[in-house]
């Protein structure tokens, strides 16, 4: 609620805490560090510790609250193990979770394989599903009111061809975002969704997409260019402040206007 806070606190994350998956490289770490620098305290994981420890330093470095472990989100027993660092960092309780760990798979349906389908499935939505689970109690002993926002993609919303089951997790992370979102809003618990087009990290340099393809899919985005993480991340650290505590089961596209076109 924000009622009876000044303009600065409906617009800060003083002394809040959260969980970013993903958070040594692209969309994960600009969360990280927007978060952060609006003064949360946060953990954050990936499978690559030397990659980790370089990022904690940095952070360290600017002044930054961070924290890092290893996880690899597609693993159960990994999740179980990173919540319990998260319940011992943060005293029992977690203020945001965002779900933003996530790869992609550039392949034609026809020709996806079982396992592709099963580490898609696992990486992206099961790890989405099974951490707000975990996270739920922590979220419940947040005396503010909690905050989760998925990382899902405008794949979720439009056909886009060789992405079939990366679009699938994506578009069962914006419904899951809705369903949470109602289960959850008697709990003070608040879920939202980023849908991104195209941004510029990894994911999308990836030399196994086809160039004619990302030559078209450009000449339909309105504003010509693909997004910067940091456009991707500042619009969650506005769904996580109180400044948004009316917003719930939202899907948002941050997008250059691809989706409108
Ligand atoms: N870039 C885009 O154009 C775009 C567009 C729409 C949506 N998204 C979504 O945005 C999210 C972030 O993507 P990004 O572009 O920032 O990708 P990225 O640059 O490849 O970064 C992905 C991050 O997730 C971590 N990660 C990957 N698999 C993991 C696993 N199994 N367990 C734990 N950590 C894992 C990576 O570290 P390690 O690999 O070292 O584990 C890295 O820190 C994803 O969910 C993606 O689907 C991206």
């Amino acid at each position: 609620m924000v009622a009876g806070k000044t303009r600065e606190e409906r617009w800060s994350l003083a002394g809040v805490t959260a969980l970013v998956t993903g958070g040594s490289k692209g969309i994960g770490h600009a969360i990280v560090e927007e978060l952060a620098e609006f003064g949360a305290r946060v953990h954050t994981c990936s499978r690559n510790a030397a990659e980790l420890e370089a990022c904690r330093q940095r952070w360290e470095e600017k002044g930054l609250q961070v924290t890092v472990s290893v996880c690899d989100v597609s693993v159960p027993a990994d999740r179980e193990s990173l919540m319990a660092t998260v319940k011992a960092n943060f005293g029992g309780k977690l203020d945001i979770l965002v779900n933003n760990a996530g790869q992609s798979l550039f392949k034609l349906a026809a020709e996806s394989t079982s396992d592709d389908y099963t580490r898609i499935m696992a990486t992206n939505l099961e790890s989405c599903f099974h951490l707000s689970q975990l996270a739920h109690p922590l979220l419940l002993a947040s005396g503010i009111g909690g905050s989760v926002v998925h990382i899902s993609s405008i794949a979720g919303f439009i056909g886009l061809p060789a992405l079939a089951i990366y679009s699938m997790t994506k578009g069962a992370m914006n419904q899951l975002t809705r369903s949470l979102a109602t289960e959850w809003a008697h709990d003070g618990i608040r879920v939202n969704c980023i849908a991104p087009g195209g941004v510029k990290t990894d994911i999308s340099s990836d030399k196994t997409i086809d160039p004619e393809l990302v030559k078209k899919e450009m000449a339909r985005v309105p504003m010509g260019r693909i997004a910067e993480p940091e456009e991707v991340a500042s619009m969650v650290a506005f769904l996580c402040m109180p400044a948004a505590s009316y917003m719930t089961g939202q899907v948002i596209c941050i997008d250059g206007g691809r989706t409108i076109t």
